[in-house]
This record gives C-alpha cells, sequence and structure tokens, in this order.
C-alpha cells in the first residue's frame, strides 16, 4: 500500500497557499510516491473527518489561485473546539482524542500543517499527542520569529501599496488627509513596509502607541508650509497612547478579537483637534484576497518542498523557514515562541525617521 501523508491549512487565508498545496502534492507524488490527503478547513477536517484525495490532477493550475482549495478555519481548535450541548447551546469541548484517532484511522504517516503561529501551536499539542507534524509558515502578517518571510504577506503589502498609491491622487485633488487602514494584529510589517514604499507621512503600528498630539502637530507643520494633503497608514491594531485596541468582537474560549475601527478612530481624534477634511479607507481582507505574487508563489513552492523532505526524512516538529535567501528548518517550539515586532530602533523605524515620517512617539 501507498504510504500517505496529510495536508491542512489553519488560521485566515492568504495568497500562496494553493501555490504551497500544489508543491506538497506534486514533490510528494513524483518524488516519495506518497498519497496525500487533504483535511477539509483545518483541524475541523481532522475531527468531523472531512477529506478530499489530493492526486496530481487535483493542483493542475493551482499555482496563481488565491485562498486554499482545502479550506480553513479560524475556530477549529481540537482543545476548545465548539460542539452543540445537550441543551442545543454551543459549548467548547476537548476533541483532541477524537483527531487523533481520525489521524491513525486515515492511515496518516505525517501532517503538514500550513499555518500562523496559532496554527503552529495547536500542532504542537498534536505532535505532543503523536500525530507526526511538519510546519509551514503562513500569515501576511508576518509576525513569526522563526522566519523572515511567510507565506502571504509580501503580496499583502503589494496590494496595500497600490491602494495607496491611489489614495494619494485623490488626497492630493481634495486636500485631505486619506487614513488607510492596513491588517497587521500585533505587528505593523504591512503598515511599515506599505507606509514606506508608498511615501505616507505618517505610519502607525501596533508596537508603538502613539501620541495623538504629536500627530496632529505633525500634520499642522506639513499643511502649512509643505502640502496641503496627507496619507497616514495605520495598522489595525495600532492604538493611542493609555487606549486600548479598537475591536468589532471580543475574543471568546474558540476564537481571538476580531480587530477594526482604528482608522476610523484616528480620523475622530484627527477632527477633534482640527479642521481638516479626513477620510478613512479599510482595506481589509482585500490584503488576502486573490493571486499571489511571484515570490509568495517561489515562497509557498520552496516551503512546500522542503515540508515533504523533512515528513520523508522523519524530522517532525520541524517547520519550514526562510533566512538569507535560504529556507532551512527548525523546532515548532522555535517558531511559536515568540511574535516578530517591528523594533523601535531597528532598520525600518531608522529609514522612517531619516524621513521625518511620523511614527506618534
Ligand atoms: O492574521 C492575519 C489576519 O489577516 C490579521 O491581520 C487580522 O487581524 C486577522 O487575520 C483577521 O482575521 P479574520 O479574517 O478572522 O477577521
Amino acid at each position: 500500500m501507498r504510504r500517505r501523508i496529510g495536508i491542512l491549512t489553519g488560521g485566515g487565508d492568504c495568497p500562496g497557499l494553493n501555490a504551497a498545496i500544489r508543491a506538497v502534492v506534486k514533490h510528494a507524488t513524483i518524488t516519495y510516491g506518497f498519497d496525500v490527503v487533504g483535511i477539509c478547513d483545518a483541524f475541523k477536517g481532522l475531527y468531523e473527518c472531512e477529506t478530499m484525495p489530493l492526486p496530481l490532477s487535483a493542483v493542475r493550475g493551482l499555482l496563481d489561485r488565491g485562498g486554499t482549495i482545502l479550506g480553513s478555519s479560524n475556530r477549529a481548535n481540537p482543545f476548545a473546539y465548539p460542539v452543540v450541548g445537550v441543551d442545543g447551546t454551543e459549548v467548547v469541548a476537548d476533541v483532541s482524542e477524537r483527531c487523533l484517532e481520525n489521524y491513525r484511522d486515515l492511515g496518516l504517516e505525517g501532517l503538514i500543517v500550513v499555518g500562523g503561529d496559532g496554527t503552529q501551536g495547536i500542532a504542537l499539542r498534536m505532535m505532543a499527542m503523536g500525530v507526526e507534524v511538519v510546519g509551514i509558515p503562513k500569515t501576511i502578517d508576518n509576525d513569526l520569529e522563526a522566519t523572515e518571510y511567510t507565506i502571504g504577506y509580501q503580496t499583502a503589502v503589494n496590494i496595500a501599496v497600490n491602494a495607496i498609491d491611489r489614495l494619494h491622487s485623490t488626497a492630493e485633488s481634495h486636500d485631505r488627509i486619506i487614513i488607510c487602514e492596513v491588517m497587521g494584529r500585533y505587528a505593523g510589517w504591512i503598515a511599515m513596509n506599505a507606509g514606506l514604499s508608498s511615501g505616507a507621512e505618517a505610519i502607525l503600528i501596533p508596537e508603538i502607541d502613539y501620541d495623538i498630539d504629536k500627530v496632529v502637530s505633525t500634520l499642522r507643520r506639513r499643511h502649512k508650509s509643505e502640502c496641503s494633503f496627507s496619507i497616514i497608514v495605520v495598522a489595525e491594531g495600532a492604538k493611542p497612547r493609555g487606549e486600548d485596541f479598537s475591536t468589532k468582537r471580543e475574543a471568546d474560549a474558540t476564537q481571538q478579537a476580531q480587530l477594526g475601527g482604528a482608522g476610523d478612530h484616528l480620523a475622530r481624534l484627527i477632527r477633534e483637534r482640527t479642521s481638516f477634511d479626513v477620510r478613512t479607507t479599510v482595506l481589509g481582507h482585500v490584503q488576502r484576497g486573490g493571486t499571489p505574487s511571484a515570490f509568495d508563489r517561489l515562497l509557498a513552492t520552496r516551503f512546500g518542498v522542503a515540508a515533504v523532505d523533512l515528513l520523508a526524512a522523519g524530522k517532525y516538529g520541524r517547520v519550514a523557514a526562510y533566512r538569507g535567501g535560504e529556507v532551512v528548518d527548525v523546532a515548532i517550539e522555535q517558531a511559536t515562541a515568540k511574535l516578530k515586532q517591528v523594533q523601535r530602533d531597528g532598520p525600518l523605524v531608522l529609514a522612517a525617521r531619516s524621513l521625518n515620517v511620523e511614527l506618534g512617539f
């Protein structure tokens, strides 16, 4: 009988997931003669035994397709899983034993988990129970310490830059301040890179609580002497000093909080202090959709190949990572131990300061 491995995609989707699935299926099938089983909707598919066969024909034409053919879920943690209780209401249960049983029943000899830190953290716990896991890092937030780049991040930055370029011309025509809210929950990589690449006047990120009076005085100075319009890029996780994240929905046992409103809040604070004409554009999930950039296709392909090699070599508990142009592998514990955040004295902040970009501190 042919050996079987599984693959799932967890957490928020991003461009490049399908490219990773394609690489895994092609390399596993062609090089090692494995059968690949797709687990649908992250760990939900492992719990509910929803799977799909992934022959070579299933991955034809996938390289440039956005999203994930396997589906994903933000509410599929086997250790805190939402199930319907006896009285019909939703309760949280530990369904990890069932997931392990299903993994064994499927005859899998390994599981490739494509995900960010939350999903890799779950993978680590499943590994402690006996699942042979290898990880591929993805998230548009690029906040995994283990790797310089995660799948999806570069595409998200490109999308944000294109959008901000367009906001520039309309801001200029109307003498407006346009705030562009980009994704970035705990890390401001998208905001910093997109803001610097598109010439934003101010960039506000989750790592640095901003001083609204400082932001406003920079805008006043600029509008008096230089220019009558401004672009501000704000990460969804950015907040004024002394305040909390702007949230749309609080976290519960099964999912993290839904952020949103950082741009509108900033607009309100500026309007309270000035007579500037302020507008907000929220890029939202546009940053996560559509075709991946060439960089992300290649990164996903290289990660997919590396993950299959790791499984084939029995090197479980490892995550593929990109460092200095090379794909290496690191322990999942290391990949999930610490968030990678923008440093106040790091190169991006220094570059921004050299150009007089307002960072709110
Ligand atoms: O982690 C990636 C991310 O895009 C974050 O930047 C954002 O906060 C979150 O996912 C949004 O998740 P959802 O699609 O569940 O609202």
